[in-house]
């Protein structure tokens, strides 16, 4: 069985595998958020979406008697080997819910780990140390690749998140390895956002919230050119209403120039195209929509095919600013539209709406969403569609340097 990606050469998912008895790296994101280090020095989870997210495929391939080699990053630590973003929380916190051993390695590549992965038995599993401890995870190294790939006989990407990375991990390492797929998390997320930009259920709308319109331009300018109607809420709205020449209340965030230049760009574009954009009617002191526009966009959003979200429409962390992401929230999840939404703080938005289960797909990705929706592909998911005739290129480019 293959995903059939539209406009794309086929892309093989795990399944198209036989997984018995191969060395299969198992790239996820398991970038997830920690607490500050207890005065032994240990960070909790805070958040184990990701983990929950990636379950699916790593009891798969256990199920299929792989011998699992996982690997992901966490953080940002700079190339360097830093105690406070080892992976070992969630080593611990993999294995109590597989009900499972999972032994993490120290290392990524070398004598010692190619050793360990030898010994490996069917449905065992280790998870490499964080990638990011080496200077050539994030500068797509071709030795350092190389020496991952080494470890493996298949691949398999089911990092959504980190799918916008061009690094060894994501990019160097299935560049190598010819047998290569999506994982079922990767799988899921292509289901449903590959259609936002090919085939969308008809009326299509795009709520986007969050603080700066110039971050998300080039993603709200592919968006323009798909979608029946844009909903635009957040400090984002100021940049909207600067240049509808609205007052911003005193105390709400003032938006930058660059900012205001974007708005006017896609207000530009969107008359253009006869797509109406749908700002803020009233506010609640710059920090929240405020009722009026609830209910406007709910009224817009109440017979959509399709809606897509990104970012709060207001600074809900705090209960006062709260009313109009969890207003809207409600008034979606009272739709029959598919609801997509994207990005960590929306998704966990949502979550606290009440109302995250009536939504059909909230996407681990924060900014690979953005990118993906941008419309040029994304370099973790590209490197697995290539053909026979582009790799052979690829590995000669590696052999030269
Ligand atoms: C994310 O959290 O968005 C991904 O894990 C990517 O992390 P990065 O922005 O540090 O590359």
């Amino acid at each position: 069985m293959s995903t059939g990606l539209v406009g794309s050469p086929m892309i093989k998912t795990i399944h198209d595998f036989k997984l018995a008895g191969k060395v299969v790296f198992l790239r996820l994101d398991l970038n997830v958020p920690l607490s500050e280090p207890d005065a032994e020095g240990h960070r909790k989870i805070e958040d184990d979406s990701r983990i929950q997210e990636a379950l699916p495929t790593i009891r798969y391939a256990v199920e299929q008697g792989a011998k699992l080699v996982l690997a992901s990053h966490l953080g940002r630590p700079d190339g360097k080997r830093k105690p406070e973003y080892s992976l070992l929380p969630v080593a611990n916190h993999l294995a109590e819910l597989l009900q499972q051993e999972v032994t993490l390695a120290e290392e990524c590549i070398g004598d010692g780990i190619e050793l360990m992965v030898q010994s490996m038995k069917n449905g065992q599993i280790l998870l490499l140390e964080n990638l990011r401890f080496y200077p050539g995870e994030e500068a797509n190294d071709p030795e350092f690749s190389r020496k991952l790939a080494k470890l493996a006989q298949i691949y398999i990407n089911d990092a959504f998140g980190t799918a916008h990375r061009k690094h060894a991990s994501t990019h160097g390492v299935p560049s190598l390895i010819l047998e290569r797929g999506l994982g079922l998390l990767m799988a899921k997320e292509l289901k449903f956002l590959e259609p936002l930009l090919h085939q969308p259920k008809k009326p299509f709308y795009a709520l986007l919230g969050g603080s700066k319109v110039s971050d998300k331009i080039k993603t709200i300018e592919t968006l323009v050119r798909k979608v029946d109607g844009l909903l635009i809420g957040g400090a984002m709205a100021h940049a909207f209403w600067a240049v509808q020449g609205d007052a911003i209340p005193a105390d709400a965030k003032h938006p930058k120039p660059e900012d205001i230049e974007a708005a006017r760009s896609i207000l530009r574009d969107a008359r253009r195209r006869e797509i109406p954009v749908y700002v803020p009617l009233d506010t609640n002191k710059g920090f929240d929509i405020g009722p009026k526009t609830i209910e406007k966009f709910g009224e817009v959003l109440a017979n959509a095919g399709t809606i897509f979200w990104n970012g709060p429409l207001g600074w809900f962390e705090k209960p006062e600013y709260a009313q109009g992401t969890f207003g809207v929230a409600r008034a979606i999840a009272e739709t029959t539209a598919i609801k997509v939404v994207g990005g960590g703080d929306t998704v966990s938005a949502i979550k606290k709406s009440g109302f995250a289960d009536r939504f059909d797909h909230l996407s681990t990705g924060g900014g690979a969403v953005l990118e993906y929706l941008e419309g040029n592909g994304l370099p973790g998911i590209d490197i697995l569609k290539l053909n026979q005739r582009e790799l052979t290129l690829i590995h000669s480019a590696l052999r030269e340097e």
